[in-house]
């Protein structure tokens, strides 16, 4: 396990650059297997996920050209064949991608192949609802040993579905499948976060004809071929959050060079509310602790527009530094409190619960799961060692520990390189004293 060693204690300060979202790179870099044309896709950060993507396709037959420094990927999909279980299943790792390159993969070639799924350990994460859609358009889906084999001898068809949550997977699935499938699909219940809306854009720069109608609802007309694509990938909000909560969290003053408002509104009204300082130009967002107290607030996660989950975990460190009574009702994921041990046992006062807390009651209230959090602040916050159990986790963590007065030994931080670029150097060019071992 890589270890990152941080000398906390000192404000982050200086300019770092945050790049096209991961959570959006990759479902474009999978929408390009839709093509007969080459996709050239902008702003790409350096990141594991993306690597993943990028190989996985590759062993799908799609020749992947790639620019690290400029940024640029071009996928060309003109010869793709079917993948050895095996290679995509240790290709795969722990990502949950393969359940997406179902629907391109099915009408490319009529078989998808789906090894065991991991990806953060937030929750059962399952993926019913992705078998449920692809059943709905035609697939048999099989389950074998080593995974889940998916066929469409009689290809897809357009059909109506209701999520029973906005799910953003289920809701990638459902567009990457309708595309290309006969006929009309409307989705009923859709997400409609900043990230699927660029999908749709991408789609449509294919060939693709998607409306998106108020209340959740998304129509698609199917198309018999789709071309290539151009895009430049919209900035990653999540990254952007994490680093401006690590502002707040330390009394430091960051200045990202990259970030965009537009889907960050929700986030920077709570930014506000803490008590936050933050100045927005056309290049970038400055966001600095106010070298007065934080306010303690209460919190509730959501889809789109609400607070996303991901931005929770960062936040959550930084209210240990507020003056109150926080409460934070995660209603996304069941399990996402997890990381809270580690910030218990460097001082924070953090108490969980299974009761919804603080707002409406959700889909995990009266079940087991300790899904509200009473953050009590503020707390002195004390080194620890510390194993990341999560990407989102993870960066939490690291606040924590570069908030924290002394050396803290951080585990597993190649986790963390999964969904933040660069971040050891980002972190330096903050200030920051810290060394990977
Ligand atoms: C995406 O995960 C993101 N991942 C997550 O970011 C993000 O937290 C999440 O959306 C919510 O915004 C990627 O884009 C790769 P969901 P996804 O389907 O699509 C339940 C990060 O750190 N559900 O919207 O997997 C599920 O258990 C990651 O970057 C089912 O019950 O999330 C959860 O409670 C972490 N059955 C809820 O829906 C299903 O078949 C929302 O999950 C699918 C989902």
């Amino acid at each position: 396990m890589a270890l990152l060693q941080v000398h906390g204690g000192s404000p982050l300060h200086g300019e770092i650059t945050v790049r096209g979202a991961k959570n959006f790179v990759s479902k474009a870099m999978v929408a390009a297997l839709l093509g007969d044309g080459v996709s050239e896709l902008r702003n790409v950060p350096e990141i594991r996920d993306v690597n993943i993507v990028a190989n996985l396709l590759e062993l799908h037959g799609v020749v992947v050209e790639r620019d690290v420094e400029a940024g640029t990927v071009r996928l060309d999909p003109a010869n793709v064949e079917t993948a050895h279980k095996a290679d995509i299943d240790t290709m795969a790792g722990t990502s949950r991608i393969p359940i997406l390159l179902c629907g391109p993969l099915l009408h490319r070639l009529g078989e998808a192949f789906i090894p065991d799924l991991g990806g953060c350990r937030i929750g059962d994460r399952p993926i019913d609802y992705h078998l449920e859609i692809l059943r709905q358009f035609g697939a048999q889906v099989d389950k074998l040993e080593s995974g889940i084999l998916i066929t469409a001898p009689r290809g897809l068809h357009g059909t109506q579905i209701e999520l029973p949550y906005p799910s953003v997977g289920a809701t990638e699935q459902l567009l990457l499948n309708a595309v290309r499938a006969h006929g009309l699909t409307e989705l009923r219940n859709a997400a409609i976060e900043p990230e699927i809306t660029e999908l749709i854009a991408v789609l449509q720069r294919m060939g693709a004809i998607i409306s998106v109608d108020t209340d959740r609802v998304i129509r698609v007309e199917g198309v018999e071929r789709l071309g290539g694509f151009n895009q430049t990938a919209l900035p990653d909000r999540i990254e952007t959050a994490s680093w401006a909560a690590a502002a707040l969290a330390t009394r430091g003053d960051i200045y990202i060079r990259g970030a965009e408002q537009g889907g960050l509104m929700t986030f920077l009204n709570t930014f506000r509310k803490v008590g936050g300082d933050f100045d927005i130009d056309d290049q970038g967002i400055r966001f600095r602790h106010p070298g007065t107290p934080l306010q303690s607030i209460a919190l509730e996660t959501d889809v789109h527009p609400g607070f996303m989950t991901d931005w929770q975990q960062p936040l959550v460190v930084a209210l240990t530094q507020a003056t109150g009574l926080s409460i934070v009702h995660e209603t996304v994921y069941e399990n996402r409190f997890g990381f809270t041990h580690a910030l218990r046992r460097m001082g924070a006062t953090i108490q969980v619960y299974r009761e919804c807390l603080g707002g409406a009651p959700c889909r995990f209230g009266r079940r087991n799961f300790q899904h509200s959090a009473v953050v009590s602040g503020p707390t002195p916050l004390r080194a620890a060692d510390i194993e990341v159990p999560d990407l989102r986790g993870g960066f939490s963590h690291l606040i924590a520990a570069l908030a924290a007065d002394g050396v803290s030994n951080v585990r597993g931080i190649e986790l963390i390189d999964r969904g933040y670029e660069n971040f050891s150097g980002k972190l330096e060019a903050l200030g920051a004293k810290v060394e990977r071992i």
